[in-house]
């Protein structure tokens, strides 16, 4: 039953760390170059936390940028949903040290672990609560540390990976002011541990010497699988929002930041221009959950979030896991 109650974003906020990594500095770690790199995936450098830089501190950063912006105290904050696939440990929860840290001390919390689907997925479960009158208002947030995971050798993962932090504050529309939340999708297809994952340091393969000698703690990928995977999945979930509101209506389209190529073929695909996409890869390459809100609010900063179009937020990754989020601004 339907309480009518409409939910929308009240504040949006970003972090991204100091330390730039550049394609010429992973010319110096692995057989790579900036031409590749570029030609492959459009990424030019990504951020790389700093010494002292943990997921909390990032997701942090970015929830005060976003209740500011949201003119939202911490004490009235109601839950903290934190994305990552990157906590500050297994547990307990980032979200719980996050609300910490920034005195939500009203607030629940938890952490959500869909990988690159993350943001997508959170946003919903914020929304649904909203929209079920259960709670009012509530801090999304998502946030990695991808470079912690990655192996410096391998060259194919290294080099498509950043770390940073994205928020959003969700409440009823009517103190929201932008962004009404129109639904979304959350969808799997398991099975799928060999194609993405960081093998090491769960129950299948508990931290033991031999899992670090055998390097399950590093991120594995088979990138052509994924690449297929993503290109199929984004151009049928914007499809699905072409043949219910039309092309017209679309007013900026911003999916997870995964590849310049994987978005340019799923956007041909759908024949959409590509002027309609927004794409920060360039500057932070894939920073999984974080990726979509870093995005978000740097499309609303840079005038790209039109008045009354839909902004399409398709994300994909691991899981494999995918689905996306729909608002009308
Ligand atoms: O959120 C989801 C996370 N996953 C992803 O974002 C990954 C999605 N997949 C991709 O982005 C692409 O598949 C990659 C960028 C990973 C690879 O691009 P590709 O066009 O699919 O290249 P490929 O895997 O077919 O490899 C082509 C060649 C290979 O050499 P050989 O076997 O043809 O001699 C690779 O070894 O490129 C080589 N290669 C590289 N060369 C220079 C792979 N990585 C690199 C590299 N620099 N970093």
């Amino acid at each position: 039953m339907s309480t009518g109650i409409r939910v929308g974003i009240a504040g949006l906020g970003r972090f991204v760390p100091e330390r730039r990594l550049t394609n010429q500095d992973l010319e110096k770690l692995v057989d790579t170059s900036d031409d590749w790199i570029v030609q492959r995936t459009g990424i030019r450098e990504r951020r790389i936390a700093g010494e002292g830089e943990i997921t909390s501190t990032l997701g942090l950063a970015a929830a005060r940028q976003a209740l500011e912006d949201a003119r939202m105290t911490p004490e009235e904050v109601e839950l903290i949903i934190c994305a990552t696939v990157t906590g500050d440990q297994p547990f307990p929860a980032t979200a719980c040290r996050i609300g910490y840290d920034l005195g939500a001390k009203n607030a629940g919390g938890f952490d959500l672990g869909a990988a690159c689907s993350g943001f997508v997925f959170a946003s919903q479960v914020a929304s649904g609560l909203i929209q079920s009158g259960q709670l009012r208002r509530i801090l999304v947030i998502g946030a990695e540390i991808l470079s912690r995971t990655l192996d410096y050798k391998d060259r194919n993962t290294c080099v498509l990976f950043g770390d940073g932090a994205g928020a959003a504050v969700f409440t009823a529309l009517d103190r929201a002011g932008q962004g009404e939340f129109l639904g979304g999708s959350i969808c799997m297809e398991g099975g799928a541990e060999g194609v993405l994952a960081q093998p090491g340091g769960g129950s299948r393969h508990p931290a033991t010497h031999a899992t670090v000698d055998q390097g399950l703690h590093y991120m594995k990928m088979g990138g052509t699988k994924v690449f297929r995977f993503a290109v199929r999945v984004f151009a049928e979930m914007v499809q699905g929002v072409i043949d219910q509101y039309g092309i017209d209506d679309i007013g900026v389209i911003i999916p997870h930041q995964v590849n310049q190529r994987i978005i340019e073929s799923a956007i041909e695909q759908v024949g959409l221009p590509m002027d309609l996409v927004f794409s920060t890869i360039d500057r932070y390459g894939n920073t999984s959950a974080a990726s979509v809100p870093i995005a978000l609010r740097e499309a609303r900063d840079a005038g790209r979030l039109k008045k009354g179009k839909l902004v399409v937020m398709p994300a994909f990754g691991a899981g494999m896991a995918w689905g996306h989020l729909l608002l009308r601004w």
